[in-house]
């Protein structure tokens, strides 16, 4: 059984017990077991590592857990009052901001193919209350919808580090892994 077990039993319980909240209309949990695997072989590349919608945290938390510099920003603040609460719980000492991930120097643009189906586009900015910004990040976690895969690559090499990384779930692919060169 993995250390993390009870984290992602209590983490499971929270979201069936609030299905129907508004705050959780956005979020679905990945494969945690899937994404500590990754993690795991991640350790020791990377030092900060940043979740995009971090939901109720685990994933931060397990980050944390694992010797990364953490952090989760979430557009929902009760999700965020929640992975603060675990965070605590389990000893992590992952950082939570409420607001948006999409730094605000991003330019979205559909002409790209930028999709946007259930990423939120209307919250401030989350970085600032972090004290930090998108390019100070190795590693980038988040779970997309299916069709804003390309998006999320764009915001990075646009608004990231050239060479960091970025670890996504999806539903039906499982884990991908891509390492960010620049746009230009
Ligand atoms: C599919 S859930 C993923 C939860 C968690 N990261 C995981 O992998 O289990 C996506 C989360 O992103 C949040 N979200 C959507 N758009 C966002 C945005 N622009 N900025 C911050 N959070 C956002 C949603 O509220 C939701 O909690």
């Amino acid at each position: 059984m993995s250390e993390f077990q009870p984290l992602w039993d209590e983490a499971a319980e929270i979201w069936d017990a609030n299905t129907e909240e508004p705050s959780f209309r956005g979020y679905v949990s990945a494969d945690y077991r899937a994404v500590y695997e990754s993690l795991v072989l991640l350790q020791g590349h990377a030092r900060t590592f940043l979740e995009w919608g971090s939901g109720l945290g685990v994933v931060s938390i397990m980050a944390s857990r694992m010797g990364f510099e953490a952090y989760g920003i979430e557009a929902e603040a009760e999700l965020v009052e929640y992975a603060r609460l675990l965070s605590r719980a389990y000893q992590a000492d992952a950082k939570f901001a409420a607001g948006n991930f999409m730094p605000e120097d991003f330019e979205w643009n559909p002409a790209r193919g930028h999709e946007i189906s259930r990423t939120v586009m209307d919250s401030g900015s989350g970085y600032a209350e972090l004290d930090m910004e998108l390019r100070d990040f190795d590693l980038i976690y988040a779970y997309p919808w299916p069709e804003e895969h390309d998006l999320y690559q764009n915001i990075i090499q646009d608004c990231g580090r050239p060479g960091s990384l970025l670890l996504s779930y999806d539903a039906q692919e499982g884990i991908n892994l891509v390492r960010i060169q620049s746009a230009g």
